[in-house]
């Protein structure tokens, strides 16, 4: 991650005296000299408290995806918020919302909304639950769905040594302060297997009232699914009465207008969306068929929250999924995040380093080995000290993705044709830098 000049490390130490590691997440602490701090962002670029600009492949870990302080998406939220923000009333953009991303979404047929898409995972959760009558959940290794206690469990940053043999996995605890009962209710599976999760639904299949899982690793280097697999848990899911679930947080309006549903052509029962849906702004949906979505209503499944709804967040999600449905964000970040995951392979191949580029080009990772990662599992076996080296690398030359390779690089429509030339530049000169060339 970065390295703090004066005036960041100055701030910074501030930050420390008030704020535990001087971060609100976790996830955003990279070291006491190296996490990074904002003073400044604008469209693909952010700016630290030194004036260093950087090329922001993180994007806040996905959201922003027409671009930081987006004038589109800021005006309609300046137009909105003189007549009000919250009323304990529907109100007009609630309802334009819902009813794009029915359009966009085969398969939402009724939406509700929410904050944070871990609010969101823990409600499309409970709802499941209420719906089919049954308590245990089943979510696969290295998948992340929140902060909550439902799903906090072997995600991708848990101990391999901790997770069982693969046909018997073991949920292992992702922080302390989880109840140990929580165990029973979750049954953990690799991802994209269909033959250790066959044999567990042949054992359990209807005792669970929920299939969840990242229809992309997200979380893990952008892994995409082998063919036939959605079509599988699809099939099993009506087999047992399960409830399916897409969480699409990271992949939701950022794989394809409609995404994972539209992109892989299989309709879950409910999909979460959270974070490309408001360009930044705090919005969640979680959206699927009537027949379930009116499981959820006074007297039936609760779903409620003071700023559910909210003014703000759902004026810059009814901008950024406007644009989103006029075709033009899909055409700039499709060519240039195609741009440079060939040029990635391109320089990668040239310098002889065997690797693997996954995802789509909105949100790509990259694995180094000679073996192609399929699981979470799998990852553990690829190179991450290569990979952090050339990612500081480039962080040390204004380019900026996660040094963490699980994260991937996500793109956004103010993303220009000179970013991408200058971001491979930086890359080559990341490799070099690492092969000691
Ligand atoms: C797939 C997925 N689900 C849920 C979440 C939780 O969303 P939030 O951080 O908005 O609570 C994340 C966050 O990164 C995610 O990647």
């Amino acid at each position: 991650m970065p390295k703090h000049g004066k005036k960041s490390h100055e701030f910074f130490e501030r930050a420390k005296k008030v704020i535990p590691f001087g971060v609100n997440s976790n996830f955003r602490y990279g070291g006491d000299d190296n996490t990074l701090v904002v003073a400044d962002a604008k469209g693909g670029y952010v700016y630290d408290f030194d004036g260093k600009r950087y090329i922001d492949y993180r994007l806040g870990f996905g959201p922003v995806i027409m671009g930081h302080g987006d004038p589109i998406v800021n005006a309609r939220v300046k137009e909105a918020i003189d007549h009000g923000l919250s009323f304990a009333a529907t109100q007009l953009y609630e309802v334009t919302v819902a009813e794009r991303i029915i359009d966009m979404v085969p398969g939402a047929e009724m939406v509700r909304l929410a904050n944070t898409g871990s609010e969101c995972t823990m409600h499309a959760l409970r709802l499941a639950r209420g719906h089919t009558g049954r308590d245990v959940i089943l979510k696969f290794e290295g998948c992340y769905h929140g902060a909550h206690d439902y799903v906090l469990w072997s995600t991708a940053s848990g101990d391999a040594s901790q997770v069982g043999d693969r046909r018997h996995p073991r949920a292992y605890k992702q922080s302390i302060g989880i109840p140990d009962v929580m165990r029973d209710l979750v049954q953990l599976c690799p991802w994209n297997d269909t033959e250790v999760l066959g044999e567990i639904l042949a054992k359990r299949g209807e005792e669970i009232a929920a299939i969840i899982v990242e229809p992309v690793l997200g979380n893990g280097a952008a892994l995409m699914p082998d063919p036939g697999y959605f079509e599988f848990l699809r099939e099993q899911a009506d087999k047992y009465g399960i409830v399916l679930i897409f969480d699409e947080v990271k992949t939701g309006f950022r794989l394809a207008p409609g995404g994972a549903g539209e992109y892989f052509g299989v309709i879950p029962d409910i999909s979460t969306f959270a974070k490309a849906m408001g360009n930044g702004y705090p919005i969640a949906a979680f959206a699927g068929k009537k027949e379930v979505m009116e499981s959820v209503g006074p007297g039936k499944v609760f779903h409620g929250g003071t700023y559910t709804g909210n003014v703000v967040s759902t004026a810059a999600a009814d901008a950024t999924l406007e644009y989103i449905q006029s075709g033009q964000l899909f055409e700039k970040i499709n060519r240039i995040g195609g741009m440079l995951m060939d040029g990635i392979g391109e320089i990668l191949n040239e310098h002889s380093v065997p690797h693997f580029i996954h995802g789509t080009p909105g949100m790509f990772g990259i694995t180094f080995g000679e073996e192609k990662p399929r699981d979470w599992r799998g990852l553990q076996k690829a190179n991450w000290e290569l990979y952090e080296t050339i990612a500081n690398h480039m962080i040390d030359n204004g380019v900026m993705p996660e040094s963490d390779g699980f994260e991937p690089f996500f793109l956004c429509s103010s993303h220009t044709e000179a970013d991408a030339a200058e971001t491979l530049t930086a890359f080559e000169a990341g490799v070099k830098h690492a092969l000691g060339k």
